[in-house]
């Protein structure tokens, strides 16, 4: 099983959501059955480690996001991943556009698995106070958990 989760940069949201739901899989013992990665987008930050703003609320939770490097995401992402969870409206957009006949993940935006949560998007928290990640933190955590339930279910 393959969860992809996908924003603009992988630098902030994406990387963010790997670390926690890969955390929720390993603290429910499915390490070896559920593999996580995150991408984004847009290709400018390609290479680069997490914005240390993420390192950091990560870290606070016990979670090392620095063996994390950014990748760009691509159309055979959609063949190789069962779960692509996308954090914003546009990102899905951009990456429904690029789905051919054929393609077998399920798409859908991260926040969908938390509707006890009022939002739709995982705000973009790039240009904002670094509150915003903390808050981003605290959006992805709630819907990872349910994320790892409906994942659960398939394996
Ligand atoms: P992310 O945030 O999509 O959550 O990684 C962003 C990071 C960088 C940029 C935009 C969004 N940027 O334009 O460089």
């Amino acid at each position: 099983m393959r969860v992809l989760f996908v924003c603009l940069g992988n630098i902030c949201r994406s990387p963010l959501a790997e670390g926690i739901f890969r955390h929720h899989v390993e603290q429910a013992g499915l390490a070896d059955q559920i593999e996580v990665d995150s991408a984004g987008t847009g290709g400018w930050h390609v290479g680069e480690l997490p914005d240390p703003r993420s390192i950091e609320v990560a870290a606070r939770h016990g979670i090392d996001l620095t063996v994390q490097r950014a990748r760009q995401f691509t159309p055979e992402d959609l063949r190789r991943f069962d779960h692509v969870m996308v954090m914003d409206r546009s990102n899905l957009n951009t990456v429904r556009r690029h789905t051919r006949s054929g393609d077998t993940a399920r798409v859908a935006l991260m926040m969908e698995e938390a509707p006890e949560r009022p939002e739709i998007e995982v705000p973009d928290p790039y240009y904002g106070a670094g509150d915003g990640f903390q808050r981003v933190y605290e959006m992805i955590d709630a819907a990872s958990a349910a994320l790892l339930e409906r994942v659960r279910g398939e394996l």
